[in-house]
């Protein structure tokens, strides 16, 4: 079952306006960003004048900018999985969000598959309805009508992604941002059983080129361990077929830490 969009105005739909504001101007500038720089493809081996080579690698402004402001401890690691979207996620691309949560992945990623030729396509996930709802309003108050038929939410476990996504799709990039609903109830929060298989799913329809991206918090109770089963499912993945990495902060504990797994 999808959840039909845009839900009308409600009162959390209100609450949210000033957030709302606040990503509907980061919207743009994401919008801004992602067209300063283009994606380098197989076949496309000159980088644009905003990128800069690092080792023969092109990297887009954006990413090095965001790399830079992490390490120095002044952007968010959610701000360094966008950019790196940027650098896989195509226009006309279908993803997945299998953590919808507030929206605020879920809208990065419309900016960046949405287009003229209206085949881009975001399946959003998420267990709780009300998140599903807050994702709904948010995306309602940040996009126009025509982004919005780029959306297609889902309120189900992640587990079942495989079966939301139409069989001949390929995914380019399945995105999870783990833990629990801000401003929701913390006693629900993503598990390690749910989100092992969710994992094995999305490596079962990511094509080549594409990337299974997590966003992993440490300091809420099943944290730790989820952690540990996310860690150990990527360092076990093929070298021959993926290229994992982590992104993590040494003396700050509990903060969210990366998990990256680019399928070549
Ligand atoms: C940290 S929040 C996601 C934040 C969100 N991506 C955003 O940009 O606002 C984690 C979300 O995972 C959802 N969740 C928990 N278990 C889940 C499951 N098994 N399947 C899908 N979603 C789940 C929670 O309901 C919560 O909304």
């Amino acid at each position: 079952m999808s959840l039909r969009l845009p839900t009308p105005p409600t009162t959390s739909c209100r609450l949210l306006a000033y957030a709302s504001s606040f990503v509907g101007r980061r919207a743009k500038e994401v919008k801004r960003n992602f067209t300063s720089f283009s994606i380098p493809s197989a076949s496309s081996s000159l980088p644009n004048a905003n990128a800069s080579i690092s080792n023969g690698f092109p990297i887009p402004g954006g990413l090095e900018d965001e790399m830079v402001g992490y390490i120095f401890g002044r952007r968010k690691a959610t701000d360094v999985a966008h950019s790196v979207w940027k650098h896989v996620v195509r226009e006309g691309d279908t993803v997945v969000d299998a953590t919808c949560g507030n929206g605020h992945d879920t809208l990065a990623l419309v900016k960046l598959v949405a287009g003229e030729s209206a085949r881009g396509r975001v399946y959003g996930i998420d267990i709780q309805e009300d998140a599903l709802r807050s994702t709904s309003c948010f995306l309602g108050q940040s996009l126009g009508t025509q982004e919005m038929e780029h959306v297609k939410l889902f309120p189900k476990c992640h587990t079942k992604l495989a079966e939301i996504v139409p069989e001949d799709a390929s995914v380019r990039l399945v995105a999870f941002n783990l833990g629990y609903l801000p401003g929701g109830d913390k006693a629900i929060t993503t598990r390690s059983e749910t989100t092992l298989l969710a994992l094995e799913a999305a490596g079962s329809i990511i094509k080549p080129g594409g990337l299974i991206s997590t966003v992993v918090y440490v300091g809420h109770p099943n944290g730790r361990e989820e952690f540990e089963t996310v860690q150990a499912f990527a360092s076990g993945l093929s070298t021959e077929n993926w290229v994992c990495c982590k992104l993590q902060m040494l003396n700050r504990p509990l903060a969210p830490v990366l998990i990256f797994m680019f399928k070549r």
